[in-house]
């Protein structure tokens, strides 16, 4: 009987086939072993109890050959309380950050203080998470809402153990803004992070009815109070000559216009906070400040979550390649990518973060 023969029978048999591999000459093998991998796939799957091993490394002189015993036990069981709640936030330790290599140190916010706007709930809130996770000395928090903004930074202090503040600030506010910022400073040094993401949402609102007052105050929040934002806290770290990152929340609208919704303004709003990152980034990068964008799709969040969008946000997936909205935590990546020195060099930057509706 032909070594190829003997191999298939084995392998019809159920047999373990690993070291019989070894045993077949190659020009039998490549003939050969795509069926028998098949039918021993398909039909005599049979879990191993350990599995062979050869390392070929600098530990030693020759191939290094051992067995792998192999664990019946899932290695990650979801139903098991040993799952990190989603809830949770761990602070970046110092022990770890000291362990960690040199470009996973880059890539972390680790002994910075970050100002958030709009941090009290959403999107804002969730990168203020992320920044603690990624080693944030200090959280400040801005944000219209007095009650979601007290009850985000005692979460965010009980989770965290990181001093965390709640100013309760109207973006609109310049004088609020300048008072809240500098004291800020007294308690914490200069910031080395602006997040600004605190904005509002109209939509479906038709441009030739569209209410002067009402335009004027969505502008007057999502651009002018980024503008304000970014002058007091770039202000401060001119006057320190302290480099510093801003990272405005703007929207995939600033660059497309949405469908089916009418919302000139929104978009308007967004296209100018897109313009203004490019100015104050071309202005201030002698100052070592940088100044991006995050430009959001549709995320899954209270802003979107109204009874008359529900309709919309069917055409909305579809309209999506990923035929989905975004979670509220997924900003968080490209937030402290943005915030970390891993991005010195990137400034003026708009990046769009969409599940691809853009590529249509
Ligand atoms: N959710 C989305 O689909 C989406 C898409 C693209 C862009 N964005 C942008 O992301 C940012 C956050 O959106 P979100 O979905 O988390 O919204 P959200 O409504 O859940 O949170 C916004 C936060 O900003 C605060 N805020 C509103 N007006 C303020 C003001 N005048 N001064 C200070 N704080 C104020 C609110 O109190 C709230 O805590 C916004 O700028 C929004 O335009 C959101």
């Amino acid at each position: 009987m032909s070594v190829a023969r003997q191999f298939l029978r084995t392998c019809r048999a159920g047999r373990n086939t690993v070291p019989i591999v070894t045993r077949i000459p190659t020009n039998h093998f490549s003939t050969t072993r795509a069926n028998c991998l098949q039918t021993t796939d398909q039909k005599n799957r049979i879990p191993e109890k350990e599995v062979p091993v050869t390392d070929y490394d600098a530990g030693h002189s020759s191939a290094h050959k051992r067995t792998l015993p192999v664990n019946p036990t899932p290695l990650r069981d979801t139903s098991s309380s040993s799952w990190p709640d989603p809830e949770t936030v761990d602070p970046l330790t110092r022990d770890v950050y000291e362990r960690m290599p040199k470009t996973m140190r880059n890539m972390s916010m680790f002994g910075k203080t970050v100002i958030i706007t709009g941090g009290a709930r959403g999107l804002g809130n969730h990168m203020a998470r992320a920044c603690a996770e990624a080693g944030a000395k200090n959280i400040v928090i801005f944000d219209a809402n007095q009650e979601l903004g007290d009850e985000a930074a005692a979460e965010l202090h009980d989770k965290t153990g990181l001093p965390i503040s709640f100013y309760r600030v109207d973006v609109r506010d310049a004088a609020a803004i300048t008072a809240s910022v500098q004291a800020c400073v007294e308690k914490y040094g200069v910031p080395d992070v602006l997040i600004n993401s605190a904005g509002i949402a109209d939509s479906n609102i038709k441009a030739e009815t569209y209410d002067v007052a009402m335009f004027r105050r969505l502008i007057d929040i999502n651009l002018t109070g980024s503008f304000l934002m970014s002058q007091a806290v770039g202000r401060t770290m001119i006057a320190a000559g302290k480099p510093g990152s801003i990272i405005l929340v703007a929207s995939m609208s600033g660059t497309i216009v949405n469908y089916p919704q009418e919302q000139s303004c929104y978009n308007a709003s967004k296209a100018g906070v897109i313009q203004l990152a490019k100015s104050l980034a071309a202005e201030w990068a002698k100052n070592e400040i940088r100044v991006n964008c995050i430009s959001p799709g549709y995320m899954d969040t209270a802003l979107n979550r109204v009874p008359a969008l529900e309709a919309q946000k069917k055409i909305w997936k579809s309209l999506t390649p990923q035929n989905r909205l975004g979670n509220v935590d997924e900003l968080n990546g490209l937030c402290v990518f943005l915030g970390s020195d891993a991005s010195k060099f990137m400034t003026g930057a708009n990046c769009i973060i969409d599940g691809g509706y853009t590529c249509y």
